[in-house]
């Protein structure tokens, strides 16, 4: 018997059990093949057909309409910073970021080695406890990049940013938060996640990109560094990240059993709302994201003091429940409660708090 715990972890993070034990099985011999999901070439059968099973299945669940591919590539969320200006901006262009944490002042910076940068609005000023509500874009933006949710402050965009200037782009990096809830792929130009949050292990990254902007990449740049080479390839152009695939098919399939997007949102919020409406009430705890723009997937709270925290993490993790210690820039406590977090998980956590509360 394993004795798994409660892990709240901000990445990689928690994953299906029904998925782990079905991968187990399928390490030795995918299906009746006698060879491992690892041991298997990428341009067999076996694995074609994983591959083609992952993209149909992520078409499914997110409706992704016919002019956009879906990509599985490498190099995690943070090539992404890199490969959208690089394939898109130009020197006589600027591209818009809003900044709303570490990971879009990492995309940011990247940027700005390629062309013109705006920063549209920043939360900076609240150490990124909220979204801003104002946007003030530059004139003609090439493209308007956002992250949709900030997995260090625990705050989430609750919708697309408003009034993206006509003829630009969005682009998003949905790491933390990708398939939390529908999504209408139709209003982004790209959207990039790292799976180790909602969709599988670290290693593979989920890139849906709509075809005329392949096709506008700039076709100097190296090869690897191409979305065209990965799209007219089939992400196959090298090795791609199988194990990672693999697994991406299996949540899918999950989330897909568990009643697609709209099912997992449901979920979700009920999570969410359990820990957050304990902590509204609390004496002890307090939550650090302003209400209107609080995550779904990482709550992040406080007590005010710092030994205190440090109590309540220690006791925590004696009593089972994993990586609740907050990201250092916010301090505190971070409770990552992905797509695949059990709701048991959070009900024992608040129960938990409650019985740290009243001992205090
Ligand atoms: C929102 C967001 N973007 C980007 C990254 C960086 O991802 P990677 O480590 O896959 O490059 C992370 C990692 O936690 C993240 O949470």
């Amino acid at each position: 018997m394993v004795n798994r715990i409660f892990n709240f972890s901000a990445g990689p993070a928690v994953l299906p059990e029904s998925v782990l034990e079905e991968a187990r099985e399928n390490l030795l011999s995918l299906g009746s093949t006698g060879i491992g999901i690892c041991e298997h070439s990428h341009r067999g059968k076996p694995f074609m057909a994983v591959a083609a099973e992952a993209e149909s299945l992520c078409r499914q669940l997110a409706g992704i309409p016919d002019n956009y591919k879906v990509l599985f590539l490498q190099g995690g969320a943070s090539l992404q910073f890199s490969m959208v200006p690089m394939n898109f901006l130009t020197a006589d262009r600027c591209a818009d970021y809003l900044v709303t944490g570490a990971w879009s002042e990492k995309a940011l910076q990247e940027a700005k080695l390629y062309g013109k940068t705006h920063v549209a609005c920043t939360s900076k000023d609240g150490n990124y406890n909220y979204i801003p509500s104002e946007v003030t874009y530059s004139s003609n933006p090439l493209y308007v990049h956002f992250t949709s949710n900030n997995t260090i402050f625990g705050t989430q965009f609750s919708a697309e940013p408003k009034g993206v200037p006509e003829g630009s782009f969005l682009v998003c990096d949905a790491s933390s938060d990708i398939f939390c809830r529908p999504i209408d792929i139709s209003r982004y130009g790209l959207i990039y996640a790292g799976a180790q949050k909602n969709l599988g292990p670290s290693g593979v990254t989920l890139v849906i990109i709509r075809d005329d902007l392949v096709k506008a990449g700039d076709s100097k740049l190296p090869t690897m560094l191409q979305y065209r080479t990965h799209a007219e390839n089939e992400s196959m152009y090298n090795t791609p990240p199988t194990f990672g695939i693999y697994l991406m098919m299996l949540v899918f399939r999950w989330i897909r059993d568990q009643g697609g997007l709209k099912a997992t949102e449901a979920r979700n919020r009920a999570k969410a709302d359990a820990l957050y409406n304990y902590l509204d009430q609390s004496a002890l705890f307090k939550p650090t994201a302003r209400k209107d723009s609080r995550s779904l997937m990482n709550v992040t709270f406080v007590t005010g003091d710092e030994a205190r925290d440090n109590a309540f993490i220690k006791a925590a993790e004696a009593a089972g429940f994993s990586g609740l210690k907050g990201h250092r820039s916010v301090g505190g406590m971070r409770a990552s409660i992905y797509n695949a977090f059990p709701a048991s998980g959070v009900d024992a956590l608040v129960q938990f708090m409650k019985d740290f509360e009243a001992k205090a």
